[in-house]
This record gives structure tokens, sequence and C-alpha cells, in this order.
């Protein structure tokens, strides 16, 4: 090996600051931490994924174009295949949407929000212009607009149900942002099959808007990364440029399918945990010292008198992972993600032991 190779010559200097994104694995905890579905995936389900996908199909390359899941998709949401892109996850998708039009431009974001925005932001050497939420975490609209009409500002970024605060925003003030745009306007909707309006309806009237959705919350498919966007054909057209031509794989696409066809089943579960989610507001706003922001997501924020990191610990201590949200926008915050009933309550007992032994 060549000892005077300079690697720190040869990287880009706006990464040399750049830590690398951390998702720490921890194997046998209740995992309350990312938002996931904690329900199994239906053994059905995957029984009818396992007969489609043939072994000759995994030598191929998939479908660079995921017809048959943007027909699924299409029939789901009402909106024409041309008009949706899917990714490997929506994380993909967000990457795409900036090294199409964020490179070396600013991109505004309403925080606190997702990571993801202004990590991938960065990776495509965009600028983040930050639009603080107002107090109770609603969108400044008034601010979005006015970053939203700077020339330098190419993408406006918002989140809802946003995560970490759980909090939508009504379609008509994303439309008032829409309306005085010159940017795209990524509107998130992650969480939209647990509450929320969706700015689908607003498709048709600015070419502008772009939605993404994802399979890893309400369809429980985190670990199978699929994600898509809903967008006018011409920026369709434009993302299409940088996309890895096979980015989902056969057995994603068979599997999203899948679950397209077998909606019910996957609905009564977001029922189940709409039903856990209103119960473990009530029983954390109840204990004495907690205050749990009102949600429309399959997460819960809160925050306690005690410090957020000796909650954090102490509960992963007693093998319950939760997510520290702690920070100058949301000071002494932590994000529980729905469990089943049981790891709710087991959350729920621990947390308050945590308490009361101060
Ligand atoms: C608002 C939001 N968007 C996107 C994602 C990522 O979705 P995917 O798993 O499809 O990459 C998350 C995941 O936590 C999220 O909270």
């Amino acid at each position: 090996m060549s000892t005077s190779f300079n690697l720190s010559a040869l990287v880009r200097e706006d990464l040399k600051g750049m830590v690398p994104y951390d998702a720490p694995y921890y194997p046998d905890v209740i995992k309350l931490d990312a938002n996931e579905n904690p329900y199994d995936f239906p053994p059905s389900v995957l029984a009818q994924i396992f007969r489609e996908v043939e072994s000759g199909d995994l030598c191929r390359y998939p479908d660079a174009a995921a017809v048959a899941l943007r027909k699924r998709l299409s029939d789901y949401i009402s909106v024409r295949p041309e008009n949706i892109m899917v990714g490997n996850g929506s994380d993909e998708l967000i990457l795409n949407l900036m090294l199409t039009f964020g490179a070396g431009a600013q991109f505004a974001v309403a925080t606190p929000t997702f990571s993801m925005y202004g990590v991938h932001g960065r990776i495509a050497s965009g600028t983040l212009l930050e639009v603080p939420r107002l107090e109770d975490y609603r969108i400044n609209v008034d601010g979005l607009i006015n970053a939203a009409s700077k020339p330098e500002v190419k993408v406006v970024v918002i989140c809802s149900p946003n995560s970490p605060t759980g909090n939508a925003t009504p379609a008509g003030e994303i439309e008032k942002v829409l309306r005085q745009a010159n940017a795209i306007v990524v509107v998130d909707e992650a969480y939209n099959e647990f509450g929320g309006e969706s700015c689908v309806p607003l498709l048709g009237s600015y070419a502008n808007l772009v939605i993404l959705r994802t399979f890893s919350k309400a369809f429980g498919m985190a670990g199978l990364r699929v994600g898509y966007l809903l967008a006018h054909t011409r920026v369709i057209s434009e993302l299409l440029k940088v996309k890895q031509p096979y980015n989902l794989n056969v057995f994603s696409q068979a599997a999203a399918c899948a679950v397209m066809r077998n909606l019910p089943l996957f609905e009564e579960r977001f029922k189940n945990i709409l039903q856990e989610r209103d119960k473990l507001y009530e029983e954390l706003s109840e204990i004495s010292g907690v205050q749990a922001f009102p949600t429309q997501a399959n997460f819960i924020m809160f925050r306690t008198a005690l410090p957020a990191d000796k909650i954090y610990n102490e509960l992963l201590g007693q093998g319950v992972l939760i997510r520290n949200v702690d920070g100058p926008l949301l000071p002494g915050c932590l994000r529980v993600s729905l469990g089943t009933a049981e790891e709710n309550k087991i959350f729920l007992d621990k947390l308050k032991k945590i308490i009361n032994s101060g």
C-alpha cells in the first residue's frame, strides 16, 4: 500500500466534518424507536410473496419501471401510474430529490423534523435553511412562503404528520405555501395512513408539489425498503435522470404488490395501532410531570420533569428502546413509537417507575 496516498486531499471539502448516520442496533430490546409497525408481517401475505417470486426471477434484474407496483399504487391512491415513482425506501427518493433540485442550492425545511432531509441535502451539496415551526409545532406559513420565494431556494420540505412532533398540517395551510412558491414543495406523508389530511387532491393543481409515502410504517415493510413519490410527469422525468435503474429489488416489488392486494388485513392493524395510541396518550398525560404532545401518527412525543438522557438510558438499561430527540428545538423531549398492547404496557410501567424513583 502506498504510504504517500493522501486520502484527505481527495475527500470533498464539504463532507469532511460530516458524521455518518448512526443507527445503533440493539437485538434484544422492545424496539419503540423507529416508528415501525409492531405486528409481524402477516404470514399469509408472506406465503403469497414466496409463491409468486420464482427462483428464475432472482437471477434477472428487477423491472426498472416497477410497472405492476405502480399500477397497484395507482388503484390505491387514484393517481395515474405516470405520476408515481418508486424508491428504495423514501430515503432514496429524498436523496434523488436533493440531487435533482437541491444540489448547490438552498433547501428550506420546516424543523424540527425527519433528519434525512438535512443529511441527503448535505450529501447533494445543498445548504439547509431551517424554517422553525411555531411554539405548538404548527408550520410557519409566512416563513415558508418567504423562504420559497427566494430564487436560491429550490426545495421546500414539510412533513405531515411530522416526526418527531406527531402533528399534521391541514392541506389548506400547505396550499398557501404552494400557491406562492417557485420551489419544489415536498410534502412527506410517511404517516398518512395513521392520520392527517393528505395533499393528494392538490396534485392536479400544483406542478411543483411532490408527495412522499412509504411502506415502512403502516404496511410493516421497513425491512424491505419501499417508498414512493407522487408528482407531475415533468418533475418525474427530471427525477428519473438520477434514479438508480434497478433500485427496487424483485422481492420488494412483489411484497409491495401483495400488500396492496391484501389491504383489509393491514387496515385492521392500523385500527389497533390507533386505539393503542389514544390509550397510551391518555395514560402518559395522566402521569404527573409528563407532557404528551397530541399526535396523528404512530408515535408520541413527550417530555418529563427529568432529563431526557436519564429517561432514555434507564429505559434502555431495562430493555426498552425509545428515541431521545432532546435538543434546542425540542428541549427535554423523547419519542416513543406505538408497540403492541403488551409492549406499550411494559414501556409505561417502566417509565412510571423511573419517574417515581426520581
Ligand atoms: C417523515 C419520514 N419520512 C420518511 C421516512 C423514511 O421512510 P423509508 O423507510 O421509506 O425510507 C421516515 C422514517 O422514519 C419518516 O419519519
